[in-house]
């Protein structure tokens, strides 16, 4: 190759080299630091063991899940205590710090008072799950408020502590049921919007887990049973995947109170005023002049207000 054919070519490449890095935009990457009073403010995750314990005044009347973007849930266990499975339920929520909240069923709740003893001293809720879990819809009035009263009774037997919550069997209760269930006890239904279905045939450990896996997120009210002995099979893996996705337990009270927004308040009622003093019989301006005074000092608490 000739020396000017050499620097012809040594002349282009140069020329298109320079031509891509003007024509190219640079990257700069940009980063600043928002100041602490700018940056959004992210939730933080409560100490579930310090969260309230206490229904809010403004609650709603039926749950089946909760309002949070927070990985905070609650699992619930029906239809026990039973013996032997409630209790192997209890060491493994014990071992994992969790707690829970079961829906008992009062005539188990009777026959097994150390049970409902254990469930409340370790720290989780009971709830009110009827007596012999009959379908509520089918039962007069008078049958539904038995069938819970004497729950209520049995479980504040067992434990010292009431329900402050019910659950329906199969989740069904007439409007006009709640409505009077929750004016008599002053309980909220509690639904469920996970659900292993973990009664049905065939049961196994495996499809719980996987449900439970798959329906959960933030705010979730899951649906377990501890009278099968798949469930409290299931609860080991099942815990752990849920503890280690990053979501924590609550009890459903504490759910319901912590994603509660605060009570909106009504402007405050205007303070009374004194008593007019009496009209001098002598004087008819005192009246008048009081009148006047009370006016102005009207005004000004409603503006302080
Ligand atoms: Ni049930």
């Amino acid at each position: 190759m000739s020396l000017p054919r050499l620097l012809a070519i040594l002349l282009c490449t140069s020329a298109t080299l320079i031509a891509q890095v003007v024509s190219s935009p640079l990257k700069i990457e940009v980063r600043r630091a928002l100041p602490a009073e700018d940056a959004p403010q992210q939730p933080t995750m409560p100490d579930t063991a310090t969260l309230t314990r206490v229904l809010p005044a403004n609650r709603k009347s039926v749950y089946s899940r909760c309002e949070t973007t927070l990985p905070l849930i609650a699992i619930t266990f029906d239809d026990g205590p039973d013996p032997v499975l409630t209790p192997r339920l209890l060491d493994l929520l014990k071992q994992r710090g969790i707690h829970a909240t079961f829906f008992l069923v009062g005539k188990n709740a009777a026959a097994f008072p150390e049970v409902v003893h254990r469930i409340v001293e370790e720290g989780h809720e009971v709830g009110n799950h009827s007596w012999s879990h009959p379908l509520l819809t089918q039962l007069s009035q008078e049958s539904v408020e038995s069938q819970l009263r004497r729950t209520h009774d049995a479980i504040l037997k067992g434990c010292g502590t009431a329900p402050l919550l019910y659950r329906p069997p199969y989740g069904a209760v007439r409007v006009s049921q709640r409505t009077r269930i929750e004016k008599t006890f002053g309980y909220p239904a509690i639904l469920w919007d996970v659900d292993p279905q973990d009664w049905q045939h065939p049961r196994s450990a495996q499809k719980v887990y996987d449900r439970i896996h798959n329906q959960t997120r933030p705010g979730s009210i899951i649906l377990c049973h501890d009278i099968h002995e798949t469930t409290v099979a299931a609860m080991p893996a099942t815990l752990d995947d849920l503890t280690a996705r990053g979501f924590r337990f609550a009890t459903v009270t504490q759910l319901i109170a912590y994603t509660t927004p605060p009570e909106i308040m009504g402007p405050p009622a205007p303070t009374p005023l004194p008593p007019k003093p009496l009209a001098d019989p002598q004087s008819d301006t005192i009246g008048k002049d009081t009148a006047k005074s009370d006016e102005k000092n009207r005004e000004k608490k409603v503006q302080s207000n």
